[in-house]
């Protein structure tokens, strides 16, 4: 049995592998920036504090850069160094589809460091996760049975964050896809009315989409406490979304894991109390 590293351990993603992999019988590191509890342990990526000891004696980490920030390379950059000097055998990077557009883009960059260390290594590009519409997305759906989004009739092959755990979940516990970057998307693309229609069928109530534009978007992301330029950030790859970059449908999920992605008629039920 290994001992891995789960940076973002409480989140979508990672609270979904962490119990994936301790289920597999291995030991987990739950990685937190706030102060560290049983079976987690203090790491922080702003401030670089905790690195080495989260890192130290660990088979493999899994990364993903924490969200409200638009520097992923130099966030992502020390823990790589770090995981490369303590002979960490596998590091998983999620970064997002996309990500790959740009080669001077920081996602970009935070990969090529990954791929360059010398580590064993995969990258997963998850699509935008169906989650979202429980949490970003979640305050128009509650108090006003709206989806406001500046994508037009744009479709996205969602996924579910926890097909992007059992990917990342495989890709610790062996080197059979080693060396390998990976698109992860649901197996279907869905428009947001669409998608509101999944929606409203799940919770028993209206729940409708709006087109809006990126401008009338940005006060509202700001007024949430995003940083401005990861408000920018956000409309700029919303942007990419309504020129139809998220539609494209990949069968990674299935050959990595074996199992079909789940659909959002799996997601929306799955959720229901979180949207009460
Ligand atoms: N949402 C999407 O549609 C989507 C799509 C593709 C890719 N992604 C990528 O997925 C990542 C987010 O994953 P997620 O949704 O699973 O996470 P999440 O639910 O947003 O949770 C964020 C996690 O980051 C941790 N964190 C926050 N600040 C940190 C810091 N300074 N140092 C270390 N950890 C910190 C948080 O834990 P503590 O609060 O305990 O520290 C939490 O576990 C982002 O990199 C995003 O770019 C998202």
């Amino acid at each position: 049995m290994s001992t891995f590293l789960v940076i973002g351990a409480g989140g979508n993603v990672g609270s979904e592998l962490s119990r994936l992999l301790e289920a597999a019988g291995h030991t987990v590191r739950r990685g937190t920036s706030r102060e560290a509890g049983p079976g987690q342990v203090h790491v922080d990526l702003i401030t670089g504090t905790g690195i080495d000891a989260a890192l130290a004696g660990v088979d493999g980490a899994f990364l993903l850069s924490p969200p409200g920030h638009t520097n992923q390379d130099q966030l992502l950059g020390p823990v790589v160094d770090a995981a490369k000097a303590l002979g960490v055998h596998k590091v998983v990077l999620m970064t997002a589809m996309g990500a790959d557009a740009d080669p001077n883009g920081a996602m970009r960059k935070a990969e090529v460091h990954l791929e360059q260390s010398g580590l064993t290594w995969n990258v997963i590009r998850p699509n935008w996760f169906m989650q979202n519409f429980h949490t970003f997305w979640l305050h128009g759906i509650k108090t006003a049975g709206v989806i406001q989004l500046p994508t037009g009739t744009a479709k996205g092959s969602f996924i579910d964050a926890r097909d992007v755990a059992a990917v990342a979940a495989v890709l610790l516990q062996g080197d059979t896809h080693a060396n390998r970057a990976f698109d992860l998307t649901g197996d279907d693309a869905l428009d947001h009315d669409q998608v509101a229609v999944l929606l409203s069928q799940a919770l028993g109530r209206t729940i409708r989409y709006e087109d809006i534009t990126p401008e009338t978007m940005r006060p509202g992301l700001l007024a949430a406490g995003l940083p401005a330029d990861y408000a920018d950030f956000l409309l700029t790859i919303l942007h990419f979304f309504k020129l139809g970059y998220a539609e494209r449908v990949t069968s990674a999920v299935r050959d990595i894991t074996g199992a079909a992605p789940r659909r959002f008629t799996t997601y929306a039920p799955d959720y229901r109390t979180a949207f009460a």
